[in-house]
């Protein structure tokens, strides 16, 4: 990100800078990118200032605009394949999960998405042989389920597979892990997050991966029973923009997880589909249904992808980790 500071910017002064951090806009990016109303309403000034202020930060902030297709396509072939650990599901999603692409998993509670995000925290770490991006990872985790000890046996497990001693110690270090308390604040670990990742850009563990395990569950807590979803999804999408762009900024791979309702819900409708409708399905670049099956079995299906054919694949969750079914 850029080194311009807030105050930096013509008519922001040390007040109004102030304000604007305190209503989440750390960064010149994030300015640049927001409304004039928007930015009226949080730093209480006039519009026609918040639009000025608005255009200096996109003059600072270089956020581009239209790109010419030979550089996104320089872009696109930086693009990583992470592993899943599963041969299966790493074919149907055409070698892995892709960086710059966000890639959403949806199920019932307990079909296995945090354990698929813990995996995916231990393989990004591998080198680029091994399936890896030879990277760390940032995760934002809402629902406090992130468990080292899990971390440690899946570093076991991959230690048997490979035959090499690897030390888990090492890969925990390479774990990010901030907890979400409310949507607002997962908002804004998405920017410590830049800031974490712009830190670590040159270092030998670059940030390859970002997971967002729950994306929806505090979305759908804090807006139950409001008469509008109009408010929660125009939240839930900038939120998903900036994810994005995290991805696009950093090489990333980012990974959310989104839960699909066993029981009918009147305020959310259809208990079969995720959580988010359609802003969400529109976004997130690949969408995998996991369901549960026999045993330790599960079943990821592919649905809607741009480029791959949908599919389907069983994978294991054991004791060791992800695996072949
Ligand atoms: P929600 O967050 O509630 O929506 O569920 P989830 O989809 O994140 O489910 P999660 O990834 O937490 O999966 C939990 C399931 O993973 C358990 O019911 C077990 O089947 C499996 N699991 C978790 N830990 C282990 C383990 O150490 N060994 C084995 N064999 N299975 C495990
Ligand atoms: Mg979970």
């Amino acid at each position: 990100m850029s080194e311009v500071l807030l105050e930096d910017l013509d008519h922001v002064g040390p007040a109004t800078a102030q304000k604007l951090r305190d209503a989440g806009f750390n960064t010149v990016e994030a300015v640049a990118v927001a409304s004039p109303a928007e930015l009226a309403n949080s730093a209480e000034i006039g519009e026609s200032t918040a639009a000025k202020i608005i255009n200096a930060a996109r003059q600072a902030a270089d956020i581009g605009g239209f790109e010419t297709g030979d550089l996104v396509l320089e872009r696109r072939k930086l693009v990583g394949k992470l592993t899943t650990g599963c041969a299966e599901f790493d074919e149907m999603m055409g070698g892995g999960i892709e960086s710059q692409s966000i890639t959403e998993m949806y199920g019932e509670f307990g079909c296995g998405k945090t354990q698929v995000a813990h995996q995916l925290a231990v393989n990004v770490q591998l080198p680029r042989e091994q399936g890896g991006l030879g990277g760390s990872v940032v995760i934002i985790d809402t629902e406090n389920t992130f468990r080292p000890e899990r971390i440690t046996q899946m570093v076991k497990g991959l230690s048997e597979k490979h035959g090499v001693e690897y030390d888990p110690e090492e890969f925990l270090k390479n774990i990010h892990v901030a907890r979400a308390y409310n949507s607002n604040h997962q908002i804004l670990l998405v920017d410590s997050a830049s800031e974490l990742a712009n830190e670590l850009k040159d270092s030998d563990m670059p940030v390859r991966l970002l997971i967002v395990d729950s994306l929806t569950a505090h979305f759908r807590a804090e807006y139950i029973g409001r008469g509008t979803l109009a408010d929660r999804q125009q939240k839930l999408n900038k939120h998903l923009h900036g994810i994005q762009r995290f991805g696009d900024l950093f090489n990333s791979c980012v990974v959310v997880t989104n839960q699909v309702m066993s029981k009918p819900d009147a305020f959310f409708g259809d208990p079969t589909k995720p959580i988010g409708g359609h802003i969400l399905g529109h976004t997130a670049t690949f969408r995998l249904y996991i369901r549960k099956s026999k045993g330790d079995k599960r079943i990821v299906k592919l649905v809607d992808s741009p480029n791959l054919p949908d599919g389907e694949a069983i994978m294991s969750i054991t004791t060791d980790g992800l695996g072949d079914a």
